[in-house]
């Protein structure tokens, strides 16, 4: 009886491990722990250092990313170019104070500035005596910005316009609330008709007095008569580093570390017309006599504020390499032939001499004009966007690879073309390679340039990001993809030497992207958790990846890393292993750690830090900005053996302090010895 019972027990534990081994446990929706080993091998043999370039950033005018986004100007719309050229013309998003029996506004080519001619006239009809007599607070015109100007108490901004009247004027220039009631700041341009019977510039300083996130921008009167308005402009004072830049949208991009800035897009190189195209000569010189354009892929105007100069002095101010995108006369619907493209490379060439040409050069002394004498350390330049199946791509970008290379022969050029399964037929320094997939697939891309030769230009993964229904408008699922992706970037950087994610903001009020990692309106903004999940790999860039190996069973979605890096701001070596959990199981892992003399591992100091939420399609949201961001804690178990746990769909990064005087570094043959 008793062995009988005895078999009874052994039958039903092997069914329940058949059961387990063909469901692998899923089957019955319990969640089971799982295990498996990281062995970290630190030895100087087997470690490799990576690119200093390896993380950075790509910008594109996408989303209003850079009119009401990044460049601080609150008026939308400042020249009235954006209706056309043909005036009469729409003034959107300027709106008229007062009724047609007060006031007619209407444009004229009539400006002062000749690339940009259309011009606001102003007739007002009514008066402060008389028969006609002016509403208290004035008739005109307002400008509410980008959805709303941001107007905080204490602040203080600079109005600047052009003006031009026959007559005598009493302008108010103030910051109201969204209606016009509420009067945030407030000043006068008078003048008598001799001082602007041509156009003539006057600025105002306005300090707020009260804070409003949706504000808007006036310029009334109560005097009848006709007046001119050009060029009319607001600015905070306070900006990222004196530059123009928004403050809060860029210290978010300088907390990633970047080392590069991809610029200016995107598409929005391309144009869907040429016409329509970002074209750099355009978009330099003092802001008044920009043209603007109307960038007919994103569908939006932009007076260029945010020009290539700007650029190139944003790509300075975050400490990183500018990485400028030209267009190759290629846009999304007309391609000039590679016979004609020659103004196209003078072009390029022009824009490379403007940015590191001498202060004496016929573009360099531009630059310098603009308040930048010093060359910017302009290196890589890449000839077009996603153009390599256009049928004149090659043939022009030859005509261009080799007029940079004979002018500028240190130039890295980067080609649109994939070489990463196979070689390029063409030379190049780098080849751009862009992704956009579901969650699954970026997690096993991770393994996406394990075969690729290691030969050839090296690859710029210069565009990616989990889209579709995985990344709702920007998933926690969509980040332990993409961190997964990294992780296999990392391991294999020798090969990759840059990326970075698309996009990277986006203005809520014009969504044409979805997700970015960026989210803002005029007053908030917040990362998505694929921006958090970018901070994990700020450090990677220029330190030392570890060879390390996972051992676990096939069910077992990890993918881990070990690098080294020194942090420069309490200049001592850290140890970060991290691991992406991508499955629905908890995972037991042990980590072995060899290659460092005993003991250097420090307990103090090392800490843990998890990106995770309680469901995988959780957001940050303007409501919870940070629902989903990385939580830091002390790592109790640090050491050269530890046990960790790993929460299911989670990122975690352990940073172990490291004694400095134990750490082997690539590409040394001595133990490194740190100066402290
Ligand atoms: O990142 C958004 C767009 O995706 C870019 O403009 C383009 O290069 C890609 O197709």
């Amino acid at each position: 009886m008793g062995s009988c019972k005895a078999s009874y027990s052994v039958l039903l534990l092997y069914f329940f491990i058949g059961f387990c081994f063909v469901h692998q446990c899923f089957a019955i929706g319990a969640e089971t722990n799982q295990s498996a080993q990281l062995l970290v091998d630190a030895s100087e043999a087997l470690s490799q250092k990576i690119p200093e370039t390896l993380f950075g950033i790509f910008f594109e005018e996408i989303n209003h990313a850079g009119a009401g986004g990044i460049w601080a100007e609150l008026v939308s719309n400042r020249g009235f170019e954006a209706g056309g050229p043909n005036t009469p013309s729409n003034i959107d998003p300027w709106s008229i104070i007062g009724d047609e029996s007060s006031l007619i506004v209407s444009t004229e080519r009539s400006s002062c500035f000749e690339r940009n001619k259309v011009a606001l006239r102003m007739e007002v009809l009514c008066d402060s005596e008389g028969t006609s007599i002016c509403p208290a607070g004035g008739v005109g015109i307002y400008n509410p910005g980008f959805w709303g100007m941001n107007i905080e108490q204490g602040k203080t901004y600079k109005v600047v316009l052009y003006v031009r009247s026959l007559e005598s004027i009493d302008v108010s220039v103030s910051l109201t609330d969204s209606n016009g009631s509420q009067t945030l700041a407030t000043a006068n341009i008078i003048a008598a008709a001799s001082d602007v019977s041509d156009w003539t510039k006057a600025e105002v300083l306005l300090e707020a007095k009260a804070s409003n996130p949706n504000s808007r921008l006036q310029l009334t009167t109560t005097r009848k008569g006709v007046i001119w308005f050009d060029q009319v402009s607001a600015m905070p004072l306070d900006t990222y580093m004196g530059h123009g830049f928004h403050n809060g949208l860029v210290e978010m991009l300088a907390d990633l570390k970047p080392r590069f800035v991809r610029f200016p897009g995107g598409c929005f190189v391309e144009g869907e017309w040429l016409r329509n195209a970002f074209r750099w000569k355009e978009t330099i010189g003092s802001w008044e006599e920009r043209p603007g354009h109307f960038g007919d892929v994103w569908k939006y105007w932009t007076d260029d504020g945010l020009g290539y100069f700007e650029f190139l002095q944003l790509a300075e101010d975050l400490g990183a390499f500018p990485i400028w995108v030209f267009n190759n006369g290629i846009s999304h619907n007309d391609q000039v032939s590679t016979s004609s493209i020659l103004p196209f490379i003078q072009e390029a060439l022009d824009g490379i001499e403007f940015a590191r040409g001498d202060r004496d050069s016929k573009w360099g002394s531009i630059r310098a004009a603009m308040g930048h004498p010093e060359p910017f350390d302009l290196r890589y330049v890449a000839i077009g966007n996603e153009d390599c199946g256009k049928h004149y791509y090659r043939g022009n970008y030859l005509r261009f690879y080799d007029a940079i290379k004979r002018a500028y022969p240190d130039i890295q050029i980067i080609s649109n073309c994939d070489g990463s399964s196979h070689q390029l037929d063409h030379p190049a320094d780098f080849y751009d390679f862009h992704i956009y997939t579901s969650a699954n697939n970026m997690f096993s891309m991770a393994h996406r340039f394990d075969h690729t030769s290691r030969n050839g230009p090296k690859a710029f993964v210069s565009e990616y990001a989990v889209t579709g229904k995985d990344a709702g408008a920007g998933s926690l699922l969509a980040a332990l993809a993409e961190a997964g992706f990294l992780i296999g970037l990392e391991r294999n950087s020798d090969v990759v030497e840059m990326a970075s994610y698309a996009p990277l903001f986006v203005n809520a009020n014009d969504k044409r992207w979805n997700p970015d990692a960026i989210v803002f309106n005029s007053s908030q903004l917040y990362g998505t958790p694929s921006y958090w999940m970018q901070q994990f790999f700020r450090e990677s860039s220029g330190a030392t990846l570890l060879n390390s190996t996972l051992q676990m069973n096939s069910s077992t979605s990890i993918i881990a890393s070990a690098i080294t890096w020194q942090n420069a701001e309490d200049n001592r070596d850290y140890l970060r292993i991290k691991i992406v959990n991508f499955g629905s199981n908890t995972v037991n892992l042990k980590i072995s750690v060899a290659g460092l003399e005993s003991n250097s591992i420090q307990l103090s100091g090392s800490t843990k830090t998890v990106l995770t939420s309680s469901n995988v399609m959780d957001e940050n949201s303007f409501k919870e900005p940070k629902k989903v961001v990385p939580i830091k804690s002390l790592f109790e178990n640090a050491g050269e053996d530890m046990d960790v746990v790993l929460s299911p769909r989670s990122f975690t990064s352990f940073d172990m302090l490291i004694d400095s005087d134990n750490l082997r570094i690539a590409g040394t043959d001595s133990l490194y010895k740190s100066s402290i």
